[in-house]
Parts: structure tokens; C-alpha cells; sequence
């Protein structure tokens, strides 16, 4: 274990642990978007800053790459944290103006303009919708493209993912909400990569549950018998 301070306050982690999620277990309120306990750190949104001071030198650092270490003193809301986060935000909000929860956050520290000029983006490019579809689903559908203004999350190709098993985490996990999913009859469709399957009807119910790929690729990953996904998990169960 590791022993550290928070605003003061004594805390304890695990030594693979980050700042940030120690902080978060603590109760402290530190603004973050493109961090998610299931997929690695990346430090792509620069919200969660924080100042941390280690064997008498000091320094605003991002908190969810930042690893946990004996002795080390972390203030979450100093005069210059504020200031840098509150930049950070604006930022953001200039990249996409259009987002709501963008707008409430931007609100919520005190934020009444924008400094900087005005773009039109939907997507922070935060990376969280293909780390997790990487880490966590092994799907890798998408991922980051092109440099500078053009830089964005998408498909290999611009084309419609094959790889993609339309399994909606990366909806989940979008912080903006950007990426979307919709189904119609027997069709799930993941909008933002146009991403269409069709859906796979229950025996017993006859509610369409989830799309034939998915459950296919899961099925063959964990060597499931044929018809193991004949009947839906409600019935099932
Ligand atoms: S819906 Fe497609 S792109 Fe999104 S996480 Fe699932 S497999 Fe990946
Ligand atoms: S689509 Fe959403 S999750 Fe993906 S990079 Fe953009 S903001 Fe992040
Ligand atoms: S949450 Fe740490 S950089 Fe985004």
C-alpha cells in the first residue's frame, strides 16, 4: 500500500493504482471525461488536473496517468488548477460548442465565454470509444485517423466497420453522447460508424435481443454450443 495526501486529508491506495480513481473513491470532486475504470489511462481530455507536490517541488499534472506514490501531496483545487482546468474547459467547449453536458460543465465553473474561436466538432476526440472497443469488447472496429484539425475517431477506411459487432459499448461509454445507436424491426444500427446488423429473434418471446454477429463471435470465443443463444437472456433466466 501506499500512503499520500488529498487535500490534506491521509489516504491510502494500491500501488498500481492513479490519482484520479483514488480521489474518486475518496469522494473528491475532480472534473473528467475520458477516464473509465475498465480501459487504460490516456490523458486525452487534460480535465482531471491536479496539483501534486513531491519531494518539495510542484506540479499541475493530469490525475488519471498520474500513479500513486508514498509521501506525495495532491491538492485538487488550487488557484492554479482552477485556472488551468477552467482553460481546459473552454478549450473543449470550443472544439464542440454544441455539446450540452459541454455547456453545463463549462457553466458550472464559471465559465460565461469562450476565449478561443469557435469550431464545429460533436467528438472531444477522447479515444474512449476505441479503447474500449480495443480493451474491452477485442472488436477493434475504429480507431483514431488523420493528424491536426482533420484528427478523428473512425472506421479503418471511412467504410462501414466490419469488425464492428454492433455491441453498443462504445455508446455507453461516448462522454458526449455522440455516437448513437438505433433499432428498427430486426436491425440494430450503431449511427455514428453506420455500423448495420441484423438482430437475432428469441425462440420463446420472439423479441429481437441482440445482433446474429455478436452473439456469434461471443459464442464462438467461449466454445458455446450451437443453439446456446436460441432463446434471450430474460427468458433464460
Ligand atoms: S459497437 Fe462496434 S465499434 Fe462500438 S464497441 Fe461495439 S464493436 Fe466496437
Ligand atoms: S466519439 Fe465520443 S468516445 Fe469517441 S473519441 Fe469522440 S467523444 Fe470520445
Ligand atoms: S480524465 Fe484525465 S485526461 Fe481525461
Amino acid at each position: 500500500m501506499v500512503s499520500f495526501t488529498i487535500d490534506g486529508q491521509p489516504v491510502e491506495a494500491k500501488e498500481d493504482q492513479n490519482v484520479l480513481e483514488v480521489a474518486l473513491d475518496e469522494g473528491f470532486d475532480i472534473p473528467h471525461l475520458c477516464y473509465n475504470e475498465n480501459v487504460k489511462p490516456y490523458g486525452a481530455c487534460r480535465l482531471c488536473l491536479v496539483e501534486v507536490s513531491r519531494k518539495g517541488r510542484s506540479r499541475i499534472t493530469t490525475s488519471c496517468n498520474y500513479p500513486v506514490m508514498e509521501g506525495i501531496e495532491v491538492f485538487t483545487s488550487t488557484e492554479k488548477v482552477l485556472r488551468a482546468r477552467k482553460m481546459v474547459m473552454e478549450l473543449l467547449l470550443a472544439m464542440c460548442p454544441g455539446s450540452k453536458l459541454l455547456q453545463e460543465m463549462a457553466k458550472e465553473m464559471g465559465i460565461n465565454e469562450i476565449r478561443f474561436k469557435k469550431e464545429d466538432k460533436d467528438c472531444i476526440l477522447c479515444g474512449l470509444c476505441a479503447r474500449v472497443c480495443d480493451e474491452v469488447v477485442g472488436a477493434h472496429a475504429i480507431q483514431f485517423a488523420f493528424r491536426g484539425d482533420r484528427r478523428e475517431v473512425c472506421p479503418p477506411f471511412m467504410e462501414q466497420p466490419k469488425d464492428c459487432i454492433a455491441c453498443g459499448a462504445c455508446v455507453v461509454v461516448c462522454p458526449v453522447n455522440v455516437i448513437g445507436m438505433k433499432e428498427e424491426g430486426d436491425e440494430r444500427t450503431i449511427t455514428r460508424w453506420k455500423r448495420t446488423l441484423k438482430m437475432k429473434q428469441c425462440k420463446i418471446c420472439g423479441n429481437y435481443f441482440a445482433p446474429w454477429y455478436q452473439l456469434e463471435k461471443f459464442r464462438e470465443k467461449a466454445n458455446l454450443p450451437k443453439d446456446f443463444f436460441d432463446v434471450c437472456y430474460t427468458c433464460r433466466s
